[in-house]
């Protein structure tokens, strides 16, 4: 636990915590004292996460869910509140997966694949969960939306498709949740190394092409992603509210 342990007290719940960013980020908020929740569909990945946070000093519980399904999220309700009480304070809905290829080879199940992991989770979560946050003048939602948000690359139409209709729901639900004292921010990575780049990172020539054009010279670090959530759920991160924050080494800047 870092020394000013800024989140004590707080509860979290991390979706997509069994690797990549997710796991990052509910490492991040468990050392700054937050007990964190994590969720996934992979229980050993997620009971590895989990055991790292706990021998570290932190408290955390892991969640099966498929985020996308509307009857595990209300399963996951209920087995939240008996495990870890009506509380939430910090909601971070980070599940997401891509899919790359031109639109017209997507058929219509694939498509909404991309739309029901990436968007429709978001919404299921956020109906699930806000109301055991408003009452108390402090939360938190953080939905990991992405460069792709802002720009975008050939094959990505449903991917870009799903995470730009993000940044509408982030200032919408922002909007709704303003005079509650819960914040809603994008968090909009860069490209960095984790799982759901196995398709660029794989391939050596690809991988190369793809870090030269960032102009910082590097991929994203989990840690930086994960340290940029734990900013935004401190007491003094109140105002940054309906909007999103971009954080991909100078890519969107060209
Ligand atoms: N890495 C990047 O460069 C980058 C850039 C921009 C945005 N993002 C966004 O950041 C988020 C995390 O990405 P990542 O790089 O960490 O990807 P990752 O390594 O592939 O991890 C994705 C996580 O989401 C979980 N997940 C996927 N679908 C799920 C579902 N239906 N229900 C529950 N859990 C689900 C996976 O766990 P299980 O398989 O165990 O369920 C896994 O924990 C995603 O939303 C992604 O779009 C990433």
């Amino acid at each position: 636990m870092t020394p000013d342990a800024p989140l004590r007290g707080r509860t979290a719940l991390v979706t997509g915590a069994s690797r990549g960013l997710g796991r990052a980020i509910a490492e991040a908020l468990a050392s700054a004292g937050a007990t964190v929740a994590l969720v996934a569909r992979d229980r050993d990945r997620l009971e590895v996460a989990a055991a790292a946070i706990r021998e570290r000093g932190g408290r955390a519980e892991i969640f099966l869910a498929d985020v996308s399904d509307e009857a595990a999220v209300m399963a996951l309700g209920a087995s939240f509140a008996e495990r870890l009480g009506d509380r939430l304070d910090i909601l971070v809905n980070n599940a997401g997966i891509n899919l790359r290829k031109p639109l017209v080879d997507f058929t219509l199940p694939e498509w909404r694949s991309v739309l029901d992991s990436n968007l429709t989770s978001v919404f299921l979560m956020c109906r699930q969960f806000v109301p055991r946050m408003t009452g108390r003048g402090y939360g938190r939602i953080l939905n990991l939306t992405s460069m792709m948000s802002h720009i975008s690359l050939p094959g990505r139409t449903a991917y870009s498709s799903s995470k730009t209709a993000l940044l509408g729901l982030n200032r919408a639900l922002a909007l709704e949740l303003a005079s509650e004292g819960i914040t809603v921010v994008g968090i909009s990575p860069g490209v960095c190394d984790t799982e759901i780049n196995a398709p660029l990172m794989q391939n050596p020539e690809l991988r190369e092409q793809f870090r030269a054009r960032i102009p910082v010279g590097r991929f994203g670090q989990p840690s930086e992603i994960a340290a940029l959530a734990v900013h935004l759920c401190r007491e003094e991160s109140g105002f940054i509210t309906g909007t999103d924050i971009v954080i991909d080494g100078g890519w969107t800047a060209q």
